[in-house]
Formats: C-alpha cells, sequence, structure tokens
C-alpha cells in the first residue's frame, strides 16, 4: 500500500470510529455476547421478516411488516416516498430497532440481537441511496481497502495483496465496468461510475445478501441497464434486495421470468407481491403508486 493509502485508510477508520460512537443506543436494550453460528439455509430463506413494526413518536414507519427473501433470489421492492422502504433495510442492517416483530437471517440467526457491525461481518451488505467512495483514493485502492476492511489500521499497513486477491480485484473491475479506469481517482468518476465502483466494494466482502437501496437514482439509460445486468450477473450466488422507483429497471430486472417477485410497500405494510404484471394490474397498486 502507497503511504497516501495507508493515511487514507486511517483517516477513515478513525471517521468510521467517530460515527459509530456518536450513534445513539438503540432502545436501550443490551445486547449479549453475539452468538450467530452458521447460516441456515436449508428451509430456503435468507431473510425472514415477521410482524415488524417500527414506530417514530407513535408514527408507524413499518406496521405489521411480514417478508420472505429466497436463497439466491433478486426481489425489486417499490412503493410511494415514505411506504418503509429504507426504514426496513435500517432494521435489517441493525440501524434501527423494531418494536416488535422477528428478523431472521436464515432460519437461525435472530438479527434483532446482533449490532450493526455484527450484521455487516456476517454477510449482510448495504448500498445508501448515495454513493460513499473513498474519492481521493484510485478505483482500485478503493477495492483493495474494502477487502481489507476486517483488518486493523497496523496490520493492514503491513499487509500485502496475494496473488489471488490481485486477481480478484481484476474480476471485480470487469464485473463494474472499471478495467479502464482502475488507477483512476474515484472523485473524476461519473456518478453511475461511483455507485458501481461502491456496490464492487461491497462485492469484496463477498456478501450473502446485498441490500439496494435507490441504485439507479441519477444514473444514465445505459448506466442504468448495465447495472441490471450486472445485478441479473449477481442472481444465484447471491441474494439481492432492490428498491427502486425506476419502473423500466424493475422490468429489466425481472424480464423473462414471470415467476420474479415484485413487493410494494405501503405505509409499512406489503400491500401487494407476485410478479411484475401481478402488481402493475392490481388496482391498490395503481390507486397509491404507479398510477399518480
Ligand atoms: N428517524 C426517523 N424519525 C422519524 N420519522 C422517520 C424516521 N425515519 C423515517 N421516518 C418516517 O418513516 C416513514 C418511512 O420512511 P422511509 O423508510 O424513509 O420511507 P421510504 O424509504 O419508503 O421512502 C416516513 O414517513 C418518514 O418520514
Ligand atoms: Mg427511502
Amino acid at each position: 500500500m502507497t503511504p497516501d493509502l495507508m493515511k487514507a485508510g486511517a483517516k477513515i477508520r478513525e471517521e468510521h470510529a467517530k460515527i459509530v460512537a456518536t450513534r445513539p443506543a438503540s432502545g436501550g436494550a443490551s445486547y449479549g455476547r453475539v452468538v450467530t453460528g452458521e447460516l441456515d439455509l436449508a428451509h430456503g430463506a435468507i431473510l425472514y421478516l415477521d410482524d415488524i413494526t417500527v414506530s417514530f413518536d407513535g408514527f408507524k414507519a413499518l406496521n405489521a411488516l411480514s417478508l420472505s427473501i429466497s436463497a439466491g433470489e433478486l426481489r425489486c421492492i417499490i412503493g410511494p416516498n415514505g411506504a418503509g422502504k429504507t426504514t426496513m433495510m435500517d432494521v435489517i442492517t441493525g440501524k434501527t430497532r423494531p418494536d416488535a416483530g422477528k428478523a431472521f437471517f436464515g432460519s437461525t440467526i435472530d438479527l434483532l440481537r446482533l449490532r450493526e457491525n455484527d450484521i455487516a461481518s456476517i454477510g449482510i451488505g448495504r448500498k445508501f441511496q448515495k454513493p460513499t467512495v473513498f474519492e481521493q483514493l484510485s478505483v482500485f485502492e478503493n477495492l483493495e481497502l474494502a477487502l481489507k476492511a476486517d483488518r486493523g489500521v497496523r496490520s493492514s499497513m503491513l499487509f500485502r495483496l496475494t496473488g489471488t486477491q490481485l486477481d480478484r480485484i481484476g474480476e471485480m473491475l470487469t464485473l463494474i465496468h472499471l478495467k479502464d479506469s482502475a488507477q483512476r481517482v474515484a472523485g473524476l468518476l461519473s456518478h453511475g461510475q461511483k455507485q458501481w465502483l461502491e456496490i464492487g466494494m461491497l462485492l469484496m466482502q463477498d456478501p450473502k445478501l446485498l441490500l439496494l437501496d435507490e441504485p439507479v437514482a441519477g444514473m444514465t439509460d445505459e448506466e442504468t441497464e448495465r447495472t441490471a445486468e450486472l445485478f441479473l450477473s449477481l442472481e444465484g450466488n447471491h441474494s439481492l434486495v432492490v428498491v427502486e422507483h425506476d419502473m423500466k429497471f424493475i422490468g429489466e430486472l425481472t424480464q423473462g421470468k414471470a415467476s420474479k417477485k415484485v413487493t410494494v410497500l405501503h405505509e409499512g405494510s406489503v400491500l401487494a407481491e407476485g410478479s411484475l404484471a401481478d402488481v402493475q394490474a392490481n388496482d391498490k397498486v395503481v390507486e397509491v403508486y404507479l398510477g399518480r
């Protein structure tokens, strides 16, 4: 690693530590030692939410939300602003504690007993709406840092990439269409390329479940199409939950597979679930979302 990258890495970790330190304690509950065990997919579901309720000053952002995602599934989630889509991701990733309900990763890992950092480390990756790449570092260095994210600053500085890891970064650069920009400073990338880089950084950690909140917002049509291709290539090996408003993109993600489910959230619970054609033909969905 170059000295610049070492410095950047140390700074990033410092900032991260600050964010963690200032984060409000959730619900005042105490969480015991983390006992997670292996991800158990014997029953087919990688994510299981049951009757989740989240209240903010009496307002129910999530209202008895139940949802099940199969292992390897790519699930699209749509719904009007304020439906609770981001809050749902906050619950899955441990950022927000629900007032009631169950949330399981596989059939045995109780997400409501885990802290945010633990949830990330057991294989749930999240992409926020805004890209958060390290603008002063190159594309390659961003991926390199993501690969080493679980190391302390010291060991990260002493740590050299193995041939296998170099190969993995190379494969990732190809997958996210940034091979030709490997040495570019990330700050100079287009908005869409930054989004891809961030997705690549998430994938370096090899998450089992990926949560993507409005990943194509602000992308050009071509970038949006390439993003759909990328997500479709991940399906099967990863499970994906994609929240989006862009119906053309949802159409691309569900194309050719009538069985692929789309979930419509409204007022904190599931309004409809089925194929894209089913939900598009649903009167309630048209009334609250698509018809506007
Ligand atoms: N931290 C919070 N405090 C108070 N209200 C919130 C908070 N987070 C979300 N909300 C409210 O919960 C509802 C759902 O928000 P959100 O999950 O962001 O919806 P979506 O992502 O579907 O647009 C909205 O009415 C929003 O204003
Ligand atoms: Mg949102």
